[in-house]
């Protein structure tokens, strides 16, 4: 998308001309890539101001709080569509016709089971393993079960993989809780919608089966689609970074968990649900925000703050008024609700937070809606990779379709110059 603009570059007298590119959407973006035949890199740590792709899956304005997916609002996704849609949007450009949809979830219903044999990997981890490192080991193996289907340069292939990670992550996550409390692996079943079939596997047992509660099954439905994808964020940038030395998709996605888990992206959730409860009470939340403004203090708020956002995560809304609803449908009164939302509004008043544009994220609301659901503080972060995967494999699929290079960033060096060894016994 080269337009007629150019930037220039000038250094030591020596001008570059660096074409400047549009998008359909977002700032323009200088094309640097002809500074290194003119013996310079360029520095961005973090990769706060680099496009690293050209990408048409997901725009985000965040000084707006926008998220669209395929150019459809998250808000609208989350309330009027379903997961099962939106992964179809997000894996193929365009909403589903009603014929696609069914086509699309039968597809991802016939391949809910996982090889017999993937159970006996999971017996090899320790019953207090945490469900990530579970679910990063079951994931990456999963491309020594499914061979058939590794060629990463054959569509069909890809479409198979696709499919088979969809279907198969909540078998693995709700295989990963019922792991870690002893309890019999559930199989899926077919009949339900993906949530619901997520719900059942994690809550019914042998001699129960449980009765999923529909307000809760959409409270999941919609805590997936929120999830479902986020443009270039830490994991989907690893799976990129991964799938281009060419890996198979399930080492990519393996790669993405193993990204999403630190507690600056998605292990938040379950920090934010610590963090309440280290707090304890509402009278004790000017003490806790007091902390987390002292400089010397390395205290977070946690579920605070973006990388994007400077502004309201659209996200967060939707989750806010979705955990409104499961608490009422269930008649839970939650202090740690109450707790949160204490915690926000003084944030929001408080000129550290203002003045630093540091927001409410996904994962402010999400965790207390996932606990009212009975899902342990463990697991959260697991459901936050079910419900990205989708989105981690859009945008795999969208590099491996089209032209790449395998990722190689360079570095300012600034190490020790070039010198001689010495032996151990002269030094
Ligand atoms: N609590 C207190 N201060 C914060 C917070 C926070 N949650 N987030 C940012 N700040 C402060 C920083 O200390 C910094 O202050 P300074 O300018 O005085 O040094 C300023 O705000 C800017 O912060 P950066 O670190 O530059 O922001 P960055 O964009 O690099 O970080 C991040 C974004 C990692 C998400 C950060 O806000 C954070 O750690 N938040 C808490 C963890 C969290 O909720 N993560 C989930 C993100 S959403 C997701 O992954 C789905």
């Amino acid at each position: 998308m080269s337009g007629s603009k150019t930037a220039t570059l000038t250094i030591d007298g020596q001008t570059i001309n660096l074409p400047i590119q549009s998008g359909t959407l977002g700032p323009d973006v200088i094309d640097v890539k002809d500074v290194l035949a003119k013996g310079y890199f360029t520095f961005d740590p973090g990769f706060v101001a680099t496009a690293s792709c050209e990408s048409k899956i997901t725009y985000i304005d965040g000084d707006q709080g926008i998220l669209l997916h395929r150019g459809y609002p998250i808000e609208q996704l989350a309330t009027q569509s379903s997961y099962a849609e939106v992964c179809y949007l997000l894996l193929n450009g365009e909403l589903p016709s009603a014929s696609q949809l069914q086509e699309f979830s039968e597809r991802v219903s016939n391949h809910t089971m996982v090889h017999e044999q993937l159970q006996f990997f999971y017996r090899g981890f320790r019953r207090d393993a945490h469900p990530m490192a579970v679910m990063c080991g079951v994931i990456g193996a999963l491309s020594a079960f499914y061979h058939d289907s590794l060629d990463i340069k054959n569509p069909e292939h890809r479409n198979i993989s696709a499919i088979r990670l969809i279907a198969k992550m909540p078998t693995i996550a709700a295989m990963c809780y019922k792991y870690s409390v002893g309890q019999p692996f559930i199989y899926p079943r077919n009949d339900l919608d993906y949530a619901s079939n997520f719900l059942h596997m994690m809550f019914s047992t042998p001699c129960a089966e449980t009765e999923v509660n529909p307000v809760l099954a959409r409270a999941m439905d919609r805590i997936f689609i929120l999830h479902a994808d986020h443009e270039q964020n830490a994991s989907t940038s690893t799976v990129r970074m991964a799938g281009s030395t060419d890996a198979n998709p399930f080492a990519c996605i393996a790669a993405g968990i193993a990204a999403l888990w630190g507690p600056s992206h998605g292990g938040a959730n379950e920090a934010v649900l610590r963090m309440l409860g280290e707090i304890g009470s509402a009278d004790r939340v000017e003490d806790f925000v007091r902390r987390v403004k002292d400089k010397s203090d390395s205290t977070k708020l946690m579920g605070f703050g973006h990388r994007v956002y400077k502004n309201f995560d659209p996200r967060a809304k939707v989750m806010k008024q979705t955990c409104d609803e499961v608490l009422n449908a269930l008649g839970i009164h939650d202090p740690q609700l109450e707790l949160a939302m204490k915690l926000e509004e003084i944030a929001l008043k408080d000129d550290y937070f203002v003045s630093r544009k540091l927001y409410p994220n996904v994962d402010f609301y999400s965790g207390i809606i996932l606990k009212a659901i009975g899902i342990p503080m463990s697991m959260f972060t697991v459901i936050f990779a079910l419900g990205r995967t989708p989105g981690w494999i859009a945008h795999w699929q969208e590099m491996i379709a089209n032209p790449y290079k395998i990722a190689r960033p360079r570095q300012l060096y600034t190490g020790a110059t070039q010198r001689d060894y010495v032996r151990v016994d002269q030094r």
